[in-house]
């Protein structure tokens, strides 16, 4: 009877309030959690799951125009051959690509299964927007089920490209709706704005993200960015920094000149994507800020009109959360993104979601970038829920809500921002703003930088 009661109250809510008076979620607990209880604890933390030779926890990354990496985990740590069998058609397999498997430690009560990375189309591209069915594992041991991811369509200025982007996600409830959501969509591309699994050091909690995200990461390539919870030290920098991160997550950094997992850049489409890392040095003069500079002067918008950027602790942010945070990043590169007419910035880190006009050093600026945060994927955190009064002029839509969104290139002028709220088991359309790219001709911003 009180669930009856509570259903039908929330119904009579659902539909009686507008918009406005969205009745906001509230956080769930990690579907995955630590288990502090279980007198297993120590030993779940050491467990290696000897038997555990079926590969699991399979992604795409994006590498360079033709090329993916595959990367997935055995947990039994055997060293087995890293295989990817795959081809165009269901069930044929006439192609093959191997590669290499690593493991990694973290203190000496952790070492995780074996991380397979195997890059396809390295010898012979693969072809653009078209679906590749593949297996996973070594053919003399145990492959996975049958997968499929569809390629990037080919480069170009006007060529269509949906990105899914996301932030924050975690895993509980409220991650597993957004994931749900996204699953139910076509899309090209997911970008994860920082701050993954919410590990936060106890390493088994990787495994279990990774197996609940393989449905979405594992049909289009999944891209992303350190945030603070990747950091995972204990003391003076031990483990080192990003242990985690850097072995299950491998960036195409090399390909863009980058020295570092934690920053790099890719081209898809009709857009020039910055990974920028919040978490190491970004001050003039330093590694990521000299690459950076180097890897602006190298983007031509007549081959990639729009030009974007992804870093985990927003710049700007009107929530009582973090604020400030993203001050001394902005105080060093705001200046660079700016006079390269950066389009739209995406961050996470406030678990909430904001999007501001475009804005260059606090104030409304047609030649800035339109700032976005979207860091209500769902994590075990909860929300966001308190905001700085008044709503600054510059923020034009604020909302703590779970959701994700999505960037849309319509071709070389036009592009549409969503962002989608998991309203229960519906995935509500709740913003929508379009954009035209500063490259276009005619944009009131004079000559752009190439
Ligand atoms: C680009 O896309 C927008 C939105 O769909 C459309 O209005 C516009 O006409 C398109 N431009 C060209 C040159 O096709
Ligand atoms: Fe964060």
């Amino acid at each position: 009877m009180p669930v009856l009661l509570t259903c039908l109250l929330q119904f009579m809510l659902a539909t009686a309030l507008s918009q406005d008076d969205y009745v906001r979620p509230a956080a769930k607990p990690d579907i995955n959690p630590r288990d502090w209880d279980s007198k297993n604890f120590w030993f779940g933390w050491r467990k290696w799951r000897k038997d555990a030779d079926e590969p699991e926890q399979v992604h795409i990354t994006h590498v360079k125009p033709g090329q993916v990496s595959v990367t997935w985990i055995v947990p039994s740590r055997t060293k087995t051959k890293s295989v990817v069998m795959y081809s165009t058609e269901p069930e044929k397999y006439s192609n093959e690509a191997t590669g290499v498997s690593e493991t990694y430690g973290y203190t000496i009560s952790y070492k995780s299964g074996r991380i397979h990375h195997v890059t396809l189309g390295d010898k012979k591209r693969l072809l653009p927007d078209t679906t590749y069915y593949y297996r996973v594992g070594d053919p003399n041991s145990k492959i996975s089920k049958e997968l499929s991811f569809k390629t990037l369509p080919s480069q170009g200025p006007d060529v269509p490209l949906k990105f899914v982007v996301i932030g924050d996600l975690g895993q509980t409830e409220w991650s597993q709706s957004t994931l749900g959501h996204i699953s139910k969509t076509e899309y090209d591309m997911v970008i994860l704005a920082g701050d993954l699994s919410y590990a936060d050091r106890y390493q088994p909690r990787w495994d279990t993200w990774g197996r609940l995200v393989e449905p979405v990461f594992s049909r289009a390539p999944f891209m992303s960015v350190e945030g603070n919870h990747e950091i995972e030290t204990l003391a003076f920098n031990l483990p080192t920094p990003f242990t985690a991160y850097n072995a299950r997550y491998p960036m195409p950094f090399r390909e863009s000149g980058s020295d570092s997992n934690l920053y790099y850049s890719f081209e898809a489409a009709g857009a020039h994507v910055l990974m920028l890392g919040s978490y190491t040095e970004y001050h003039p003069g330093s590694p990521q800020y000299k690459w950076l500079e180097e890897d602006l002067s190298q983007v031509d918008r007549s081959k990639t009109p729009w030009l974007i950027a992804v870093f985990h602790a927003p710049w700007y942010n009107s929530n009582f959360a973090h604020q400030g945070e993203g001050d001394l990043m902005k105080a060093a590169m705001e200046g660079l993104l700016y006079s390269a007419r950066v389009d739209i910035v995406f961050s996470g880190h406030v678990h909430a979601y904001e999007r501001f006009d475009r804005v260059f050093e606090d104030k409304a600026d047609k030649c800035g970038p339109v700032y976005i945060v979207v860091g209500d994927g769902g994590n075990r955190e909860g929300l966001a829920t308190k905001y700085l009064d008044p709503q600054p002029s510059i923020s034009l839509r604020r909302e703590a809500s779970f959701g994700y969104g999505a960037f849309e290139l319509a071709n070389s002028t036009h592009a549409v921002w969503r962002w989608h709220r998991n309203q229960d088991e519906v995935t509500v359309t709740s913003d929508e703003v379009w954009l035209q790219s500063l490259a276009r001709p005619g944009s009131p911003c004079g000559a752009l930088v190439t």
